[in-house]
């Protein structure tokens, strides 16, 4: 390994026009993080001196996801090579190596790099190594025009590339590890004589061979990681590629899964090992799950915290700001929103449990709810340890429940209730008539054989 000074610069003023999307292309999310995001922890890993992202104008929000790397703007977006000029300015002096990444290539990865940065010192005379990848179908990318294994003489973009030159399978990734000392004298030599009338960082290797030096190709073992997204089904093919690489990590950090193809994880997911997964589960941002906890078939979380020995689902939904403890039972058709569970609690089936501090060893039965939202504010609903609640309850917040109460099936609570306690609140006991509903039924009968008559 050669042990020069590290820049790393990432590229992301495109608009991104075929995106046809009012987000800056680069922020859109792949497994959940957006696409620069993802270049940024490769390029973090590379434990290089700096990263420099060029951004284009308006592009805050790319600005704050690179933070606290500095971002310089390109004001007009004249192309690549135009894009790397303006982090000249934050390289003076730099004379180490300049890695140039693409925003839009997320999911490449420090091995890679590595390999590329090695081509890059194969030899004295070597002065910049570009990343390629082998691919069946090239549409789109610029292609290598290679002499021999590795040596670059020229790379043409495909809207000025010959018929011949079309047919090249070998193709540019985008990412260039380029010597500091010449970057500066090189970028000032490219013109923008081709079909888009743009700065082509592609022109390079041309340049590079002229001025004597040796461009080199590093051709990538594999290719999938180097994709680019240029469009939403490029986009679509990206969150298929990382959702299989993210299910591989856990999988092979000891997570159980049936059927992972049917598991959507995010970039943030973290399952303990000998967790088991069913099928057809969605996680959301923010998941924990502890060891020992089964989440069943169907069941959608996100922003949760769950703790050892949990089952969950089938068919639950949990929000953000949950957090279970150990050995919760959450059962079908359960909502848990930005509520607290003590260890053991049960909601086993058909409940919304929002906005609440619930405690140890709590039943919440079939059809109970709390009641959070007034129109206008959410108010909080605090159970204590052991307590009761039986079905079709609604538990009308700000309320508490004391340790060891019993809330009666079918009733609707708006008093604290003291602690072992038993409250009911079904406005009254039912009125019984005997006999209704046999002459009701007789009533009903003869009514329709009249009917029935007439129709005749
Ligand atoms: C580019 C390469 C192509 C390569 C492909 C790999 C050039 C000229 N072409 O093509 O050889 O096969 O990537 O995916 O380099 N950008 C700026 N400012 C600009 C233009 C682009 O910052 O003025 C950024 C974009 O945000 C993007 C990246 O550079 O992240 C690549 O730009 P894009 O327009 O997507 O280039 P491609 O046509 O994909
Ligand atoms: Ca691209």
């Amino acid at each position: 390994m050669n042990d020069r000074p590290l820049a790393i610069v990432i590229l992301a003023a495109g608009e991104g026009k075929r995106m046809k999307s009012a987000l800056p292309k680069v922020m859109h999310p792949v497994a959940g993080l957006p696409m620069i995001g993802w270049v940024l922890k490769a390029a973090e890993a590379m434990q290089p001196q700096t990263i420099i992202t060029v951004i284009g104008p308006d592009a805050e929000d790319v600005r704050k996801t690179v933070h606290p790397y500095p971002a310089v703007v390109q004001e007009t977006r004249n192309g690549t090579a135009g894009a790397l000029r303006c982090a000249l300015p934050l390289l003076q002096g730099f004379d180490g190596d300049v890695l140039v990444l693409l925003g839009d290539v997320p999911l490449i990865t420090p091995h890679t790099l590595n390999a590329l940065l090695a081509s890059r010192h194969e030899d004295e005379r070597t002065g910049l190594s570009v990343l390629g990848m082998r691919l069946d179908d090239p549409a789109g990318y610029g292609r290598l025009i290679l002499d021999g294994r590795s040596k670059l003489l020229d790379i043409v973009e495909e809207r000025d590339a010959s018929a011949q030159q079309k047919s090249i399978h070998e193709v540019n990734t985008g990412a260039f590890c380029i010597d500091g000392t010449q970057l500066e004298r090189w970028l000032g030599a490219v013109d923008n004589k081709n079909m888009q009338g743009e700065y082509y960082l592609t022109d390079l290797p041309a340049i590079a061979a002229q001025d004597g030096a040796i461009a080199r190709a590093c051709i990538a073992a594999d290719a999938g990681e180097l994709e680019g997204c240029n469009t939403p089904v490029e986009l679509a093919r990206l969150e298929g590629r990382a959702q299989n690489m993210l299910r591989m990590d856990l999988q092979h950090n000891g997570v159980m899964m049936t059927s992972p193809d049917t598991v959507f994880v995010q970039h943030d997911t973290k399952i303990a090992p000998g967790v088991m997964i069913e099928p057809n589960v969605i996680f959301g941002p923010g998941v924990e799950i502890e060891s020992g906890s089964i989440i069943r078939g169907f069941s959608y979380l996100e922003g949760t915290k769950i703790g050892p020995g949990n089952v969950i689902g089938p068919y639950a939904r949990l929000r953000p700001g949950s957090v279970l403890g150990a050995d919760v039972r959450i059962g079908n058709f359960v909502e848990i929103k930005k509520s607290t569970l003590g260890a053991r609690s049960k909601i086993n089936h058909l409940a919304y449990v929002g906005d609440c501090i619930m405690a140890e060893d709590v039943n919440f039965s079939a059809g109970a709810i709390t009641v959070n939202y007034d129109g206008f504010q959410k108010h909080e609903t605090i159970i204590g340890k052991g307590v009761m609640v039986g079905s079709n309850v609604n538990l009308v917040a700000p309320l508490t429940i004391d340790d060891g109460a019993f809330i009666a099936a079918g009733s609707t609570i708006t008093e604290d209730v003291p602690a072992d306690a038993l409250s009911i609140g079904r406005g009254g006991p039912a009125e019984i008539r005997k006999g209704w509903a046999a002459e009701y039924r007789k009533r009903k009968k003869a009514l329709l054989q009249k009917l029935a008559k007439s129709r005749k």
